[in-house]
């Protein structure tokens, strides 16, 4: 079975070709950060726009570097959330038009679950049951995933994700949107021990808080520049990360523990982070865990996921409508019905 993966939630517009769920025909990302830098985010009314602009010439050369015409998409899969509901609107409207003039099937697909899938590219023996955690610009879940399409959430965040942390800390520190890939190159040449941030622990829990140390560095650096001290950038970025990499790791190897899970999948754009891996990669070698994580440009938002994880929904016979809407919110919990 050949998929068509369409992908427009955020930032990237982005179609795919995939065959059987697990093997890449073609990935083809047109990214929008250099615009959204110039506003230190993503502005969803440009969002939109671009992906209008993007969305037809980026599946026609999803097609064409496949190898494959119309003829060949047995069924096309599409993110319908959660995400900017204008971006959505845009990959779900092409989608909608594409399946019914192609007269395919459309499988609409939950954002996250897409982000769970991009392991499945590329660890062809990967099966769930497994553990996941996610952690993307928007969310940062541990989830159980007990089969294809069938997750429980574990833990959550109670404030900001993950990505967010990394997106509003960079700022602070005055480098830019996205703020991830500019933290991670920074902290490769600082101390993650010069400064100790707070890791908060949400009880029992698995949740996760990440605005405490986000304040805590903008009140560092708040400090540093009324004394006129100097900030070592590096070693405020190493130490910033450590602290988020510490508390991600932790609550992922309570929740292995309390779940008795041994594989352990990592997903989402912050799943990119070269500490986030080396401490969960130590962590899972420690405990006897498997770790699973996709290459980095299949962390970030990508269609090839979506076509994934369409293929495992098509398989369950999770087919949509072209009445099927977008949402800014949509629970990962519930999909197979
Ligand atoms: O999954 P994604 O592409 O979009 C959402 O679904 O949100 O994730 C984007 C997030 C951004 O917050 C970005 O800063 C973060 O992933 N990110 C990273 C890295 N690369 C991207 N965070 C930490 N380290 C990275 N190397
Ligand atoms: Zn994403």
């Amino acid at each position: 079975m050949i998929i068509l993966g369409i992908e427009s939630s955020c930032d990237e517009t982005s179609a795919a070709v995939v065959r059987n769920g697990r093997e890449l025909l073609s990935d083809i990302i047109a990214t929008q950060i250099d615009i959204h830098k110039a506003y230190g985010g993503v502005v969803p009314e440009i969002a939109s726009r671009k992906h209008v602009e993007a969305i037809i010439p980026v599946i026609e050369q999803a097609l064409k570097e496949a190898n494959v015409t119309k003829d060949d998409i047995d069924a096309i899969g599409v993110t319908y959330g959660p995400g900017l509901v204008g971006a959505l609107l845009v990959g779900l409207s092409a989608g909608k038009a594409l399946a019914y003039a192609w007269r395919k099937p459309l499988v609409g697909v939950h954002h996250i679950e897409g982000h769970i899938s991009a392991a499945f590219l590329e660890n062809k023996d990967l099966e769930p049951p497994f553990l996941c955690l996610v952690v993307s610009g928007g969310h940062s879940h541990i989830i159980e995933c007990r089969d294809y399409g069938d997750f429980k959430i574990l833990g959550r965040t109670e404030d900001d994700a993950a990505g967010e942390a990394f997106d509003k800390t960079s700022r602070v520190l005055g480098l830019g949107y996205p703020g991830g890939p500019a933290i991670d190159k920074h902290a490769k040449l600082g101390n993650p021990d010069a400064i100790h941030f707070p890791r908060v622990h949400m009880g029992d829990t698995l949740n996760f808080s990440f605005s405490g140390v986000k304040t805590a560095v903008l009140n560092y650096v708040n400090k540093a520049q009324m004394t006129h001290a100097e900030i070592n950038t590096d070693d405020v970025c190493a130490s910033f990360q450590k602290a988020v990499t510490d508390i991600l790791t932790e609550n992922t190897m309570k929740a292995a523990r309390q779940t008795g899970f041994k594989k352990i999948v990592l997903a989402g754009g912050v799943a990119a982070n070269s500490a986030l891996r080396a401490s969960l990669k130590k962590a899972c070698d420690k405990n006897g865990f498997k770790l699973y994580y996709p290459s980095p440009v299949l962390c970030t938002d990508n269609g090839a996921m979506i076509a994934s994880a369409a293929f495992y929904a098509a398989q369950k016979g999770r087919f949509s409508g072209t009445d099927l809407n977008a949402y800014a919110n949509l629970s990962i919990e519930g999909l197979n019905g």
